[in-house]
Order: C-alpha cells, then sequence, then structure tokens
C-alpha cells in the first residue's frame, strides 16, 4: 500500500503550480475506505494564499464527503527524475494541524518519500506531539 500511495503522490505532483518556488510537491492521502485522494501545492501571487499539496488532498476529500483517512504519502523537493526527488519533504506545521483535524494521531501514518523505495513513516504524533485536536473543545 505504501508503494501504491507514493506512486500517487508522485502522480499528483506533475500537477504542481508553482510559477514561483519551484518547488513541486504531491500528495496521496488513503481514506479509511481505500479511496486515494491525490493532491498538489498551488501557488498564488501573493503568496500566503499559497496551499500545500497535504491540504489540498484533505480539502478535495473532505468536500467530497470523505473524513477518515489511514494515512498520507508526500514527494517534494528537487526531481531526479519523474520517479525520484533528493529529499524528504516533510509536511508543515498548518499540514501537520490540519491532519490533526480528521486523524488519529496514534494510528494515521505520514510518509515521506524520495522513491518507492527510500521513504520513511511517521505517526502523525511524532511529528505533532501534545497536539490540540478536536475534543479539547469538548465541555
Ligand atoms: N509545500 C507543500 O506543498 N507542502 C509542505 O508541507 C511544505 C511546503 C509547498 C508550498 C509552496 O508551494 C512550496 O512548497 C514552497 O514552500
Amino acid at each position: 500500500m505504501e508503494e501504491q500511495l507514493i506512486r500517487a503522490a508522485f502522480h499528483a505532483r506533475q500537477h504542481a503550480y508553482t510559477p514561483y518556488s519551484h518547488f513541486r510537491v504531491g500528495a496521496a492521502l488513503l481514506s479509511a475506505d481505500g479511496t486515494i485522494i491525490e493532491g498538489c501545492n498551488i501557488e498564488n501571487a501573493t503568496y500566503g494564499a499559497t496551499n500545500c499539496a497535504e491540504r489540498t488532498a484533505f480539502f478535495k476529500a473532505v468536500s467530497e464527503g470523505i473524513r477518515e483517512f489511514r494515512m498520507i504519502a508526500i514527494v517534494g523537493g528537487v526531481e531526479q527524475g519523474s520517479d525520484r526527488v533528493s529529499d524528504f519533504a516533510y509536511p508543515c506545521g498548518i499540514c501537520r494541524q490540519v491532519m490533526r483535524e480528521f486523524c488519529d494521531p496514534k494510528s494515521f501514518k505520514v510518509i515521506v518519500a524520495k522513491s518507492v523505495e527510500d521513504y520513511e513513516v511517521y505517526a502523525l504524533e511524532d511529528l505533532l506531539p501534545n497536539s490540540f485536536g478536536p475534543s479539547n473543545l469538548l465541555m
């Protein structure tokens, strides 16, 4: 499953809109029912309106009624051919918090990959320890 998700992230990366940074990122999000939702980063002339690949995938899914997720694969950075990048692209803080809104920190897995053979897997709670989430607002 990890390999399939990484391949989907490389596919999504092809659609990255990055005229400013030229830093192309692709993400592939696996829902609880096995659907793969792809996302790319989408930059903006104002810079601040830029959307990361991970959030594109999450917002696509949630806006289609999908709210339960198992893992996400992320690929980004300097290209070394069509299926390899030079470094791991770890998700930014805002994207980690968006993951936290919909995912269980212990069981949701974040894969950062350079290729289908070279990747790391983290639990969300390792990337966002002591997090604030929906349950903190329950009275
Ligand atoms: N970016 C992502 O898509 N995901 C991340 O987690 C980090 C950053 C994008 C945003 C921007 O288009 C470019 O990478 C440089 O920051």
